[in-house]
């Protein structure tokens, strides 16, 4: 498989893995601390209840009716510990590596920068750039400073020059030591998952703000963009889009129209919006969705540890639908499983590669790769149980080894990259 996948991927190609601040960082204090603090105990409780009929249960369920899942804390202490990490990368012969930068660490409060995080910032991709890694840029992914979330976060179209502010201060700062940058990931799960289902802060039911938010995202990333590439051309500059391939399972003409009306709005609401101000597209991609009616099914028997179901090939037809449409290069942002005992991983990435290699045969071009994620993290509100990482932390230790899948991958690489 190595050899025949080899000769498809160009030398340029990034192959890396991808993180957030507020899941690997440890030690924040942002919008989601606070709610995380508060809500720990009720979501430990309900465990029992909205998770019990997962596949993985019975493995993880003492970790998920433990309230200390639900709070990150210092978590894998990446913040401290992050040269280790990109040694990691290293070892996977990698040469990009995605992150963000955590909004609350760098204006604790509104109007007031703090210089240490900067420089903090600025050491951290010095430290990626020795290692020939290139860093990519997230300059929101779902954590808010408190104050920011207190003023009524993206609610508000008059906040979003909040976040054009801090985005401009980090590109001057900066310079042009970055080149990618991802403005905002993926909107409307963030919308969805805050103003819709309540499963995120502020946790509010509103039809009416989901949609006000996801407009007022897209419209930061027109903003940002835009002042971005004021400075210079020399930025690459994208949104991370969560994708996933919706089609009808079967023939019947109501599941035809419904899986293209779902798609239109899953995707094409929100890329038309930006796709002007896009130098390329980061796609985000975890799973297909069949419709039968109006109802998504997906019988598949294999499941990852967060029961989603596994079709890692079908993001074949994620890249080459969002290629034949909008035509910007493609990078894939992230892409991984819950899969703690390592035993589907490389099978995954296998599939990945295949379906990637096949689009690129069908003309998509596609510019890079990165697995989510480099170590395990919090996933949110589900806390600390999913395991995502290419390399597994011991929280009690804070000791990281990389997953057998991982050395594997590493090798991969090595070999595509003939180094
Ligand atoms: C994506 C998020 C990322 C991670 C993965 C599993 O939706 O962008 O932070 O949680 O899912």
């Amino acid at each position: 498989m190595v050899g025949e996948v080899g000769p498809k991927f160009s030398k340029k190609f990034l192959w890396g893995a991808a993180t957030a601040a507020h899941q690997v960082e440890g030690g924040n204090h942002n919008q989601w601390t606070v709610w995380e603090l508060e809500n720990a105990k009720v979501r430990a409780t309900q465990a029992e209840y909205h998770i019990n009929d997962y596949a993985s249960w019975d493995r993880i369920k003492k970790q998920a009716k433990n309230p200390n899942n639900y709070v990150s804390g210092i978590l894998a202490n990446h913040y401290e510990r992050y040269e280790e990490d990109f040694d990691l990368l290293q070892k996977m012969h990698m040469n990009a590596y995605r992150f963000s930068i955590e909004w609350s660490r760098i204006e604790p409060e509104c109007g007031v920068w703090n210089q240490e995080e900067i420089e903090h910032y600025k050491r951290y991709i010095d430290a990626l750039k020795q290692r020939g890694i290139e860093p990519i840029v997230t300059l929101f992914h779902f954590s808010l400073p408190v104050w920011f979330a207190e003023r009524g976060g993206f609610e508000r179209r008059s906040n979003v020059k909040y976040f054009t502010r801090f985005a401009k201060k980090i590109v001057s700062e900066l310079g042009l030591s970055v080149k990618y940058i991802i403005t905002i990931n993926e909107i409307e799960v963030y919308a969805v998952q805050s103003y819709w289902f309540q499963d995120w802060p502020p946790a509010v039911h509103s039809p009416y703000t989901f949609w006000r938010v996801i407009n007022n995202l897209t419209y930061a990333h027109r903003q940002v963009a835009k002042s971005i590439h004021k400075v210079s051309r020399h930025y690459k500059v994208s949104i991370a889009k969560n994708s996933t391939y919706i089609y009808p399972g079967d023939n019947a003409w109501s599941s035809r129209a419904s899986a293209a009306v779902m798609q239109y709005i899953a995707d094409d609401y929100i890329v038309k919006k930006v796709i002007k101000h896009c130098d390329f597209l980061g796609v985000n991609y975890y799973q297909s969705q069949r419709v039968y009616g109006h109802r998504i099914h997906n019988p598949e028997d294999i499941v990852s540890d967060l029961d989603w179901p596994m079709t890692p090939g079908d993001i074949q037809y994620t890249v080459e639908r969002l290629y034949r449409k909008y035509k910007k290069p493609i990078i894939i942002t992230e892409n991984g499983l819950a899969d703690e005992r390592d035993a589907k991983r490389q099978w995954w990435i296998t599939q990945t590669l295949i379906g990637l290699q096949a689009a690129m045969k069908n003309g998509v071009k596609i510019d890079g790769y990165l697995h989510w994620s480099l170590i395990d993290n919090t996933e949110w509100s589900y806390g600390k149980w999913p395991r995502f990482g290419l390399a597994s932390v011991n929280y009690a230790t804070g000791e990281r080894t990389l997953r057998p899948s991982a050395l594997w991958f590493g090798r991969v690489i090595k070999k595509i990259r003939g180094i």
